[in-house]
């Protein structure tokens, strides 16, 4: 299920600390993390769903939107802390918008970079949802 994991916040005096661990604030081992940053104004990235593939999503800086679509419908998550991360289930479609300046989006994911696991037509993937369920 699509959720926001809040991670651990560690506070003092210098600032605050956040961290996540394969298996342990993650439900998956991660063997691959990426980022996007430097995204212009406007621009949409995402637009595609994966196989097999989970990911979790961090806005590390700045902010953005999170367009989920799944077996359990539709949903919007506005990512602005740098705790919080939205846990990403295969079979997942997302489309990721209203990237603020200097937005920094991080990403760590279940899997090695496969583009056959990539649903990337919009039918195809209202068509792998129905044989899911
Ligand atoms: P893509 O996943 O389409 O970008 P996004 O979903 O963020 O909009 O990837 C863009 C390009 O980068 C595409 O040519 C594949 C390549 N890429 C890699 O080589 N390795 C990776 O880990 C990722 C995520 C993408």
């Amino acid at each position: 299920m699509v959720k926001i994991i809040q991670l651990p916040k560690i506070l003092d005096r210098r600032g605050n600390l956040s961290f996540f661990e394969s298996s342990n604030q993650i439900p998956f081992e991660i063997k691959r993390t990426y980022w996007i940053y430097d995204v212009p104004g406007g621009e949409t990235r995402g637009g595609h769903a994966y196989r097999s593939l989970q990911e979790i999503v961090i806005a590390l800086s700045g902010s953005f939107d999170v367009h989920v679509e799944g077996k359990f419908g539709n949903e919007v998550f506005s990512l602005n802390r740098s705790y919080n991360a939205l846990y990403l289930p295969a079979g997942t479609w997302r489309s990721l918008q209203n990237f603020s300046t200097n937005a920094v989006c991080l990403v760590a994911a279940s899997a090695a970079y496969d583009e056959a696991d990539y649903i990337r037509d919009y039918n195809q993937f209202k068509s792998f949802l129905e044989h899911e369920q």
